[in-house]
């Protein structure tokens, strides 16, 4: 089968990856309703078809974060991402770079920064959480500084991580021989990523926290170490903290309220991007596409808002910009189109999605980015 859809790319995840690792990606919080109503959300959009408009030059290059982008689509940071293919970060960041679409390195990953931009000639967007240890958020502010990232992707919807009810199953919260047996036999079902990643991908540790982690020998002992950093403590104080300490970009990720909105663009942000974390947190949040218009309205002509959670295909795309968004990001498909085929799959997918795009401009008779608006929606009164 040639791989078409997310679908197709799905299901080629799940025959490569071991359960434990393709339910991590998959998953959501709680019943998954955040998660599927991400899904049905937009699947309930409407657009209007125009005919005999001059659509003979299509064009879907933008810019996100100052950055020029072939397409409005930035890939969303993913931790363990390296354990889905081989030095997964760096085969999707050089996708990515082809494609002329951003890539955002997750504080999680498995390749270190150095790693991605060594592959590519080129830093990546970097993914940040509040980490309790100050310093710590400061040192890995230098480093990506100094690694020429300009644009920090901060993520402020994880002052703890999500209920997620496939992981408990699977033992990966567990420590112990029963889980770890669970997860061998796992494991020992998926002979091709045991030679891909487990063989031919080492080191599998969290290369950006090196020197956070001194000791760390294992996955295990880096979890260890996170799972003491996560602080709820964090407020809008911090932030103002965070600001001065980075000159570059700041884009705040996980924000779903208008008023969270608007003080994310009063502490300084350059950027925020709607999100509900791909339904991994606050189960019963609404859909991050059914947040946005209210968000885009308030603060969508003083700040860049993007958004993430649910987007599958160029048409997706262009329903979160008519809704006001800037731009997209994409979590699971890029992930599963990894997990698959490695860097052509990435590539295949980002093909596809702008082809898709640039149809349905096409066939929505928009010629350019920045001139999708609400009119090419069709009301639900319009279409109940
Ligand atoms: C994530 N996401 C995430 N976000 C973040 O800021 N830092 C991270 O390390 C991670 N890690 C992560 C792992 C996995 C397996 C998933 C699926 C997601 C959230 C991610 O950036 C993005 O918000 C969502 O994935 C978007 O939703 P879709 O595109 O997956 O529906």
């Amino acid at each position: 089968m040639y791989p078409a859809t997310v679908a197709d790319w799905r299901a080629l995840a799940q025959r490569r990856l071991p359960r434990f690792l393709f339910d991590y990606v998959a998953g959501g919080a709680g019943d998954e309703a955040t998660l599927a109503a991400n899904l049905a959300d937009f699947a309930a959009i409407r657009l209007r078809q125009r005919v005999l408009v001059d659509v003979s030059q299509v064009d879907t290059r933008s810019q996100l974060a100052g950055q020029a982008c072939a397409l409005p689509l930035a890939l969303a940071p993913v931790g363990l991402a390296g354990m889905m293919a081989r030095r997964g970060e760096a085969q999707a960041a050089r996708a990515a770079l082809a494609a002329g679409v951003p890539f955002t390195l997750s504080t999680v990953g498995i390749c270190p920064l150095a790693e991605v931009v060594a592959a590519t000639g080129h830093a990546p967007w970097f993914q940040l959480y509040m980490l309790r240890d100050r310093g710590a958020v400061r040192a890995l502010l230098d480093a990506a500084w100094a690694g020429g990232c300009r644009t920090l992707v901060f993520t402020v919807d994880l002052p703890l991580p999500g209920m997620r009810w496939r992981d408990v199953r699977n033992g990966m919260a567990a420590s112990g021989a029963r889980a770890a047996l669970l997860r061998a036999r796992h494991v020992l079902a998926r002979p091709g990523w045991v030679g891909d990643v487990v063989i031919g991908g080492r080191p599998l540790s969290f290369g950006n926290l090196h020197q956070q982690v001194p000791g760390g020998r294992d996955l295990n002992a880096f979890k260890t170490w996170i799972d003491a950093q996560f602080d709820p403590g964090v407020t809008w104080r911090d932030i103002e903290w965070l600001r001065g300490q980075w000159q570059g970009r700041l884009l705040l990720k996980g924000i779903l309220e208008v008023d969270d909105a608007r003080t994310a663009v009063a502490s300084g942000a350059d950027g925020i991007v709607v999100s509900n974390h791909g339904g991994r947190q606050l189960d019963a949040a609404p859909a991050s596409i059914t947040a946005l218009p209210a968000i885009a309205r308030a603060v969508g002509s003083q700040t860049e808002v993007l958004m993430d959670g649910g987007v599958r295909s160029g048409v997706d795309i262009f329903k979160a910009l008519a809704l006001g968004a800037r731009g997209v990001l994409i979590g699971r498909p890029w992930v599963w189109a990894l997990a698959a085929q490695g860097q052509a799959g990435v590539t295949q997918l980002l093909a596809h999605w702008q082809r898709e795009l640039l149809l349905t401009m096409t066939l929505a008779g928009v010629t350019r980015i920045a001139d999708i608006n609400p009119s090419h929606l069709i009301t639900p009164q319009e279409h109940p």
